[in-house]
């Protein structure tokens, strides 16, 4: 066996095996006689309140996959105003939103065990701890653990805070 460094030609070289690539990086697994299904759109929210003109956030939805009914969720709070509660209640009004208006059955979050807020928005929120990625985020000169959270559509019409 023999382990070449890629050049350039590389995505030549495993041209044939990138539609299946794709679906597995997707799926983990081959789909037999069914069209995958990839939708590359992000959906993206802004935040808005009453009397404040610019956003106050933002919430993204990526990796998006439709077999599997699960994507995964990014969100910020405009630095201005955070500490004020708007990360927990937009947490919540996506969750609530994205449950009601489309067919996920889950949605899961990474977030850094350094932060704080996000963490205890996510655990307010009914979001389950699902693993922890071993010190998997740099930051300020040290190696954070990065945790992985999720919830899932049965815990959410369980969850009566929203
Ligand atoms: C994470 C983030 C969205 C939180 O939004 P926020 O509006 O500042 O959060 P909230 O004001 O709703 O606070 C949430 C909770 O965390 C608590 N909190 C805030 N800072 C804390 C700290 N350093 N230690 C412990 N708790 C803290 C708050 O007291 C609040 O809890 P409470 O309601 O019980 O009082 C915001 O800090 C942010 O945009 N960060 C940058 C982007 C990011 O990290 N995104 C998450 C990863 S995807």
């Amino acid at each position: 066996m023999k382990l070449r460094p890629s050049t350039e030609k590389h995505k030549e070289l495993f041209k044939e095996w990138q539609k299946e690539g794709q679906m597995e990086e997707i799926t983990c697994r081959e789909i037999k006689n069914e069209k995958p299904f990839v939708d590359p759109k992000v959906l993206a929210f802004s935040f808005f309140v009453e009397n404040i003109k610019e956003p106050i956030g933002k919430f993204n939805c990526f990796s998006i996959n439709k077999r599997n009914k699960s994507c995964e969720c990014g969100y910020a709070v405009n630095p201005k105003y955070r500490g004020q509660g708007y990360g927990e209640i937009m947490i919540r009004y996506c969750v609530n939103y994205l449950f009601n208006n489309f067919n996920f059955n889950k949605l899961y979050c990474q977030t850094g065990s350094f932060n704080k807020s996000s963490v205890k928005i996510l655990k307010k929120s009914g979001f389950h701890r699902d693993g922890v990625l071993r010190e998997h985020h740099e930051l300020d000169g040290k190696l954070w653990d990065d945790y992985i959270y999720s919830i899932l559509r049965a815990e959410w019409k369980k969850w009566n805070k929203f």
